[in-house]
């Protein structure tokens, strides 16, 4: 599948499993690879991201195996990583690099990391000044981009204020933490999502978080062990989304990850009138987990900003996509964050939804994309700039559209989401 045709819809309706979190996935891949002895990670991503995070593994000497959803890790320990003889690939993945970065500045061996041709683009320097006030030597192209060719050395703790909310630049330098002398701490205004902090504790690392800092102590004995992933909350949206579309619509989705650091979504979809309600909740390894279930109603759109952006960032397309359906439109700012993603989300959002005759403002930290005044969306061909998340988000608003429409290179979807198509074509009755 190149081109994914989308055909207006008349309702989703049907029950959900999801693939592993992908978030998750990377950091129990990475754990579980410095841990001693064997790790068994069910319900590992499927996406091509967290195989890539395996493959640069496979590369440092770690014994994999995937059966199915299955993954066995063969941890070699925090000092058992051997040097790679090739380059290691990240391929589309910014949360391997950036979390892998962390991981090779402090061992005593040289190593490159590259990726795509997107990968390349995006900044690299958010990790490259912390890891290098630890002392890590990282030579990168101009501009702070990869290729990233990373000479090992023996790093020292920092206190890390951090001045752009992101997940991966904590978790990179928490991740160097581990193999330097003394404490690292970094300190965040906006929570970011807490994954590594919560398996590091699971794979017995001592990670304390006191106010808006947290701490890792150095050279833990980390414990290879079974763990099971959630499903992936931001895969979740998608589906939720189109049963916000499709009038009728009612959609179960099992085993989600609920996180708090990740679940804003679902409270601002709440409160524009989502009625979205969580069943069976439990902790699993650390992690809220619970089924969601969700109805169809009409929204009343708003203005998402300030902390809710990082908190929701990914969720943000599926959000922006949902605007020509609620009532006053929806309104982003302070992201502009999007634009530095796989695509730039901010304009590849704006051109797709214009194609499709929304009314859009771009800004330059966001964009407003007017509601079901502005009239009927109509089927467009949409160009997602390789970009997973513009692919999902714009096939689901295509199916509340007049005609159909067609995704091209649709395919993207498999980097975050390989069963999406077939699970939309599967749930949709036309
Ligand atoms: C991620 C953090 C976020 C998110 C990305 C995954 C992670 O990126 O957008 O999809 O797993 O840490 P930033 O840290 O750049 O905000």
């Amino acid at each position: 599948m190149s081109k994914k045709k989308i055909r207006p819809g008349k309702k989703i309706d049907g029950v959900v499993e999801l693939p592993g979190d992908k978030s998750i996935s990377h950091r129990y891949a990475i754990l579980a690879a410095l841990a001693e002895g064997g790790s068994e990670i069910s319900n590992y991503a499927s996406a091509a991201d967290c195989r890539s995070t395996l493959d640069c593994f496979e590369r440092l000497g770690v014994k994999v195996q995937t059966n199915e959803r299955v993954v066995r890790i063969h941890g070699r320990g925090l000092d058992g990583l051997i040097a790679p003889r090739r380059t290691l690939d990240a391929g589309n993945s910014g949360t391997t690099m950036r979390l892998l970065t962390g991981v090779l500045a402090g061992q005593k061996f040289n190593s490159k990391i590259t990726g795509d041709s997107s990968l390349r683009k995006r900044p690299m320097r958010r990790i490259l000044e912390p890891l290098a006030q630890m002392g890590a030597k990282i030579d990168a192209k101009e501009g702070g981009l990869a290729p990233l060719e990373i000479l090992g050395r023996t790093l020292s703790g920092i206190c890390y204020t951090a001045p752009i909310p992101s997940a991966q630049v904590k978790s990179a330098i928490l991740l160097a933490g581990l193999f330097a002398e003394g404490e690292t701490s970094v300190e965040e205004n906006v929570a970011t999502r807490d994954h590594l902090e919560i398996a590091l504790r699971e794979f017995g690392a001592k990670v304390s978080k006191i106010d808006k800092v947290t701490r890792i102590v150095a050279r833990p004995r980390l414990q290879g062990r079974a763990l099971a992933v959630p499903g992936d909350l931001s895969s979740a949206v998608f589906f939720i989304g189109a049963a916000l579309v499709l009038p009728g619509s009612q959609v179960v989705i099992h085993n989600v990850g609920l996180n708090p650091t990740r679940s804003r979504v679902l409270d601002v979809l709440i409160s524009m009138g989502a009625p979205i309600h969580i069943a069976s909740l439990q902790l699993r390894d650390g992690e809220l987990v619970g089924d969601l279930s969700i109805k169809h109603a009409e929204l009343s759109g708003g203005e998402i900003s300030g902390a809710q952006v990082a908190e929701m960032i990914d969720e943000l397309p599926m959000l922006a996509a949902l605007g020509p359906y609620t009532q006053q439109g929806i309104v982003i700012h302070d992201a502009k964050e999007l634009r530095v993603k796989e695509s730039d989300r901010i304009a590849a959002l704006a051109e797709a939804l214009r194609a499709m005759g929304a009314l859009v403002d771009e800004f330059p930290d966001g964009l407003r994309v007017g509601g079901r005044s502005a009239g009927k969306l109509r089927g467009a061909k949409i160009d997602p700039h390789n970009d997973h998340r513009i692919a999902m988000a714009m096939a689901v608003a295509a199916l509340g559209a007049a005609g159909d429409s067609a995704i091209v290179d649709a395919d993207c979807a498999a980097i975050s989401f390989p069963e999406f198509f077939p699970t939309l074509d599967r749930l949709v009755e036309h």
